[in-house]
């Protein structure tokens, strides 16, 4: 038998500290009532990025950024959990630590990264973080597993030690995957104020090629791209990734053409993967039927001047949780179209519908028992006919008015605002969106309300809008209203939702 080396040892006592630090608080932070009830969490503390997103050997796996020590940003680790079915997640051991010279600091560590199958070996590429006399120092790294669940950190690693000219410390995030036997990398990078995605290949996830710049911000699409992520999709490619320094935008989608040859993607069509304040860094995976599907955090990092937290969980001894999964497709004009998956139909339970309705200033259209803080709401209203200049829903609402989010669609601006002012007391902030719908098409609604987060569908998929509130676990009134005149309701179907865990 081979004897483990120094380095492995050294990994797996970093992985015993947090387990054991996780273990001692897990029961107490499974407690808060305010934790999401089917969105994916960690057992407890800091959460961010989702990574090496894999659907391996017929089952899900979701790696993630993790401080398994508070709940707040810190040395970061790689927490590990699969899924069957992506509603249903099983906790696994921590599968990285900080441990080696190249990725050992406490503002650094085992940043985001991806998961490719090479050939049954679950290897994975991540950002070894490290800051050395105050000057950052970002590198590529692999680890294998065997057997899905225990990580080895290659021995030669870094297998890209630093940027190329083309790129700066900021130099991170790498997500691999495969095209006629060659290996690529996307890394994340930024130059001059430019952010940038780099590309690179390799023949066998060890040695690697700087190939070229494979996108880069034209002056107007942020200073830095984190997570960058490509890929394939009905014969044209995809470039996600999350700007810094785009203002309220926080994660762009480029649709285009890729060139192999060259190293080339030239994009033509460029939209937001979501429009609200919490989604960031998704990650997409190929799962075993053939779909794409994105995953991100739910969360941000922020440079708004009223920008305070990442909520207020943390003295529950939790912080962050992944958006529920969606499906990538392309439309006709190039625009992307993102879906809940099929699979979170299994959480439905009760189930309320009206059909054709008048709606009136004023007037109580769902019954009170309907109210819960774990709802699928999917609801038509019809334009033609449409009075009112408002249309919209009254989500989490406490029984006194003390707390409600507003979800509002101006009919005369054609503009979707998510207000959540007077959701909680903690959180702030209006969210817009002006829809795509026109004339006479009905506007369409597909929400999903979990414990503290709100995730919205419209313009049939094309747009989508994730936020976080932290009402009281009794405000749970919802209503539908109308203003300046009357709304028709076409159909409303609203699902009480059960808890995955
Ligand atoms: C994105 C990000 C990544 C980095 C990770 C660190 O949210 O900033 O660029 O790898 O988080 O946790």
């Amino acid at each position: 038998m081979e004897l483990p080396t120094q380095g492995a040892l050294l990994h797996r006592e970093a992985l015993l500290k947090a387990e054991q630090s996780i273990s001692r608080i897990k029961d107490t932070a499974g407690k808060d009532p305010g934790r999401l009830k089917y969105h994916f969490m960690a057992p407890a503390y800091w959460i961010n990025d989702p990574n090496g997103l894999i659907f391996y050997k017929a089952e899900y796996h979701l790696f993630y950024q993790h401080y398994p020590y508070a709940a707040e940003w810190g040395a970061m680790h790689w927490g590990h959990a699969k899924s069957k079915d992506l509603v249903h997640w099983e906790h696994l051991p921590i599968a990285l630590a900080p441990s080696e010279p190249y990725d050992l600091h406490e503002r650094g560590g085992v940043f985001s990264g991806s998961a490719v199958d090479d050939n049954g070996i679950l290897s994975v590429l991540y950002t070894g973080t490290v800051i050395k006399d105050g000057v950052l120092i970002q590198s590529q790294c692999l680890a294998t597993s065997q057997d899905g669940i225990t990580f080895e950190k290659y021995e030669g690693n870094p297998v890209i030690p630093g940027p190329p000219e083309d790129g700066s410390a900021d130099f991170r995030d790498p997500k691999v995957w495969k095209h006629n036997g060659t290996w690529y990398m996307v890394v994340g990078s930024s130059k001059d104020g430019i952010g940038k995605a780099l590309l690179y290949k390799s023949p066998d996830l060890r040695a690697w090629n700087y190939v070229g710049v494979l996108a880069e911000s034209d002056g107007t699409m942020g200073t830095m791209w984190e997570c960058p992520d490509f890929f394939p999709l009905d014969g044209r490619y995809v470039l996600l990734f999350s700007p810094m320094g785009m203002g309220e935008r926080k994660t762009i989608y480029l649709v285009g053409d890729m060139d192999y040859e060259t190293g080339r993607f030239t994009w033509d069509t460029m939209g937001d993967v979501d429009h609200g304040f919490e989604y960031y860094a998704p990650q997409s995976f190929l799962d075993g039927q053939g779909r794409r599907i994105i995953i991100a955090w739910l969360n941000a990092w922020d440079w708004m001047p009223w920008f305070k937290d990442f909520g207020p969980t943390d003295v529950n001894h939790w912080c962050g949780a992944m958006s529920a999964p969606r499906t990538v497709e392309l439309d006709s004009d190039s625009r992307l179209i993102f879906k809940p998956v099929k699979e979170l139909e299994v959480l439905r339970r009760e189930h309320f519908h009206i059909g054709q309705t008048e709606v009136t200033p004023g007037a109580s259209v769902i019954p009170k028992y309907v109210g819960s803080d774990c709802l699928e709401i999917k609801a038509e209203f019809e334009m033609s006919g449409c009075t009112a200049e408002e249309i919209g829903f009254v989500l989490r609402g406490a029984g006194d008015g003390s707390q409600q989010t507003l979800l509002v669609y101006n009919t005369k601006t054609g503009v979707l605002r998510f207000d959540r002012t007077r959701s909680d007391g903690w959180s702030e902030g209006v969210r817009t969106a002006a829809l795509e719908r026109t004339g006479e098409e009905p506007l369409k609604l597909h929400i999903f309300v979990d414990t503290s987060v709100v995730e919205l569908y419209t313009d049939n998929y094309r747009t989508a809008m994730t936020n976080n509130i932290y009402p009281e676990p009794a405000s749970i009134a919802l209503e539908v209203f109308a203003s300046g005149g009357s709304a028709n309701i076409a159909s409303l179907d609203i699902w009480k939702l059960r808890s995955a865990w």
